[in-house]
């Protein structure tokens, strides 16, 4: 575990290394320091907080005000994993003034840098949220904030042009200054072939292994939505645990067997929501 927090140079320095990035979503602190305290390298405040948490079927009804609330949480619960934060829909797309703005106030909220959807059309706001200090991620395959303009989350990249045209895009990205790329849903070879011309790293999301470092979403991994991308390994079954505990919480409060006398509202410290804390100490 670094005693320090990991830095944009870091991501550089360990693709030269030839060492995996491993990336995983969060939107919470306390989800965020399990994730941290876990290794994980780079925590992204995706805007699939929108389908993760906000009970939206796309990101594009997430506003910068609850991308900044769920910055400020994931960084409040974090002290050496890099968190980075999506700009929403319509943030950035408009002027560059307008990108460094809202920017900002995701900096200001506790990330590092931002992560903005969008190939060659985007240099501009990258050159100039580089210029006043804010790093850029980029974000090419699959855009989810373009949904509509791409009639659903199809793989991209399978056909020549499309392929070659978002090779351009992330040359086009590094050269404007991006601290690195997401690729999502592309061809495996087609990241490879990016990896392999870009100094700066990519990470993959159903983009295959060749990609610097990987990113999932942590909901799909710890297995707590209901529809997942296929791309998406289970690494638990969240949803089924958590069904199971509270519904044993319900059978024991109808059954009349919780609270019992060991919880008993009257020791000290079990009756506050950190209760569990203050009793261990009680006990010790
Ligand atoms: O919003 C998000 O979670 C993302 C990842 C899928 C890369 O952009």
């Amino acid at each position: 575990m670094p005693l320090r927090r990991i830095r944009i140079q870091d991501l550089k320095a360990r693709k030269q290394r030839g060492e995996k990035i491993a990336v995983l979503t969060a939107y919470d602190a306390t989800l965020a320091r399990l994730l941290e305290r876990a290794g994980i390298d780079v925590l992204l405040v995706g805007d699939s907080v929108g389908m993760a948490v906000l009970g939206y079927d796309s990101t594009i009804p997430v506003t910068l005000d609850a991308m900044i609330h769920h910055t400020a949480a994931v960084a409040r619960g974090t002290t050496t994993a890099l968190v980075i934060a999506d700009m929403p829909f319509l943030t950035y797309q408009a002027t560059a003034a307008e990108a460094v703005r809202n920017a900002g106030k995701l900096i200001q909220a506790g990330a590092a840098a931002v992560k903005i959807e969008g190939g060659r059309p985007m240099q501009k706001v990258i050159r100039r949220l580089v210029d006043v200090g804010i790093p850029v991620m980029g974000h090419l395959g699959v855009q989810p904030q373009s949904v509509h303009q791409l009639s659903g989350y199809r793989r991209r990249g399978a056909n020549a042009d499309e392929a070659d045209a978002i090779l351009r895009d992330a040359h086009a990205l590094e050269e404007a200054g991006a601290i690195a790329l997401v690729l999502e849903s592309i061809p495996p070879e087609l990241a490879r072939s990016i990896t392999a011309a870009l100094h700066i790293p990519t990470i993959g999301i159903g983009a295959g292994p060749a990609c610097d470092g990987q990113v999932l979403v942590s909901y799909d991994m710890l297995g707590l939505l209901d529809d997942s991308p296929p791309f998406a390994k289970k690494y638990a079954t969240l949803a089924a645990a958590i069904e199971l505990a509270a519904k044993a919480y319900a059978d024991e409060v109808r059954g009349g067997r919780f609270p019992d006398a060991s919880r008993d509202a009257s020791r000290p410290g079990l009756n506050t929501a950190t209760g569990a804390a203050t009793a261990d100490k009680a006990g010790d």
